[in-house]
This record gives C-alpha cells, structure tokens and sequence, in this order.
C-alpha cells in the first residue's frame, strides 16, 4: 500500500508524537492503553521515525508516551460521560490530526466532525475511512466557519488534545466564548500546562513560531481561576495525569507514578471542562 508522506518542520508534523506516543505506550503498556488505529497509521507513513524509535528506551520518552496515552483516556472519560445523558450528540475533535477518540467513543447514535488544517485533512482521508456519521472538516479553528458545518441540535462535546499549545490566550478565549454563545447545553474539554510546563514542552516549536518566550501564549496555572471567563461557562479541572486513572497498571514503575504526581502539581497538566449554560 503507498505511503502518505508528512512534511517535516511544519505544524502538520506536530500530529506525530501524540500519534507515536500511543502506538508506543500500547505496546508497552497495553493493559492500560490500547489504540488500534496508532500503530496501523504510523506504518503508512512517510515519515523518518529513526530519531524517535533511537528514544523509544528512555526513560523520559516511555514517560512521554504515557502522556499521550492519558490525555486519550481521561478525553474518552468526558466524552463517554456526556454521551451518557445525550445519546445522539456530536463530538468535535479540534485540531484532530490522526487522532481517532471519535471512533474510539461511538456508540451507534452519535455524530463525529473532525477538523484540522486542509493540509492535515488531506492527509486523515487518505488514511483514514470516515464512518456513518462522521465527518471532516478542513478549516483552521480561528476561522469561524466551521462552526456552520457543526449541529449542537442534540448536545455537542467539542474537545482539543494537545492544541491549544499553538494558541494565544486570547485566541482561546475568544473561540470559547464564541462556542459557548452558539451551543447552550454543550461542553468543551481540553488539556493544559502552567508557564513552567510550556516552557519546558514548547522550546522547539516556541523557536519555530519565531517567539522568545511563551508570554501570550495559553498557558494555565490555575485553572479555575484562570479560565473564569464567563458566568455562563461552568469550569471544572482535574489532574492530567492522576486525575482520572491510578496508573497502577503492570510495567508502570512507581518513579513513572512520581513523575506522574509532578506533571500534574508542579507543570501543573490539567485536563479541563467548560460546561455552557
Ligand atoms: C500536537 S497535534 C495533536 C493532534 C491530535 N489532537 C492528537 O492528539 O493526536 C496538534 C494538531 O492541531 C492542529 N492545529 C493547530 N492549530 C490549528 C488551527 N489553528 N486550526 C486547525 N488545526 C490546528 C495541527 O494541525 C495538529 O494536527
């Protein structure tokens, strides 16, 4: 089968370690992860993972793929939580790359809209076949007509893994507020990280951006304080990594547990919700 080629040094690139994250933490963690669709992608792909399967041993880089395997979870956890009191809803993944949670959460009812740059988008159809009920939309987040496209007639969940990153606190904000305004009774779930978390995490692609510093960029370091934004949006924040799952599964060390227990105190790695009244 011919290989779907991912340019390096460009955002669509971005989608890759989330992606080699969880084909790596199924493979050596599966009893507490397991995504099929991860190890199957990165094998059409033409992309030169020599640099990342040189880490795959190390300590950090297993740490790494244990990060990207619990944002999964703890999205799956929301979504699976929402479906429960609205059935036929629609799940927006926000800047989706090769990230299939939608499927992953189906349960025959359900609608599932992905969206991503065009480019990204070119590159999921080629891979991946959309479902009944599922669709793609290629349009960048901060340009608002992809919400037309998005029906919230049965409730919505719209989430965004590992996104908000390239975002300024400002262009969150106001995407939230415009979300809230259009979709009374739906709910938003995304990750973040303190000022000391997207410092350490964003030094390359800080650099990339052609920035110094992540001032202006969205990060939280309380967030419930912090994305206090509206007296109709009810914030709700857990730990990333411990706040949803005891990572007291077989082959997780009690040092991957410590390191756990610093991302979500010190880096301060938050999974939050925003419910829209
Ligand atoms: C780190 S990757 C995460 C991909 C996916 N959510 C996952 O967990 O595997 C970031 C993704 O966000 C997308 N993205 C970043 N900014 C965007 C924007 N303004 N509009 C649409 N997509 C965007 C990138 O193209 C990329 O696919």
């Amino acid at each position: 089968m011919e290989k779907v080629k991912i340019e390096k040094n460009t955002v669509q690139e971005t989608l890759i370690i989330p992606l080699y994250g969880r084909k790596m933490c199924s493979e050596k963690f599966p009893e507490l992860y397991n995504d099929v669709f991860a190890k199957r992608l990165c094998d059409r792909l033409d992309y030169d993972f020599s640099e990342l399967e040189k880490k795959n041993k190390s300590f950090l880089y297993e740490f790494g793929s244990l990060e990207a395997a619990m944002r999964q979870l703890d999205i799956m956890w929301e979504i699976q939580a929402y479906l429960k009191d609205h059935p036929k809803a629609t799940i927006v993944n926000l800047g989706c790359g090769l990230d299939d949670t939608g499927k992953a959460c189906n349960n025959g009812l359900c609608h599932i809209v992905n969206v991503d740059f065009p480019d990204v988008i070119l590159v999921r159809k080629q891979l991946i076949v959309e479902q009944e009920r599922e669709k793609s939309i290629a349009c960048d987040l901060k340009d608002y007509s992809w919400m037309e496209e998005v029906d919230g007639t049965n409730g919505v969940i719209f989430f965004a893994a590992g996104v908000f990153h390239y975002f300024r606190k400002d262009e969150v904000k106001t995407l939230v507020l415009e979300l809230s305004k259009r979709y009374p009774g739906g709910c938003l779930v995304f990750d973040s990280v303190g000022k000391l978390g997207l410092r350490l995490m964003m030094s390359k692609a800080i650099k990339n951006m052609g920035i110094n510093d992540v001032e202006g960029l969205f990060y939280v370091n309380n967030p419930k304080k912090e994305l206090n934004w509206s007296n109709r949006i009810k914030v709700t924040s857990k730990g990333y990594m411990l706040g949803y799952y005891d990572m007291k599964s077989p082959g997780i060390r009690f040092s991957h547990r410590l390191l756990a227990r610093i991302g979500d105190k010190i880096i301060k790695m938050s999974i939050n919700r925003m419910d829209f009244e």
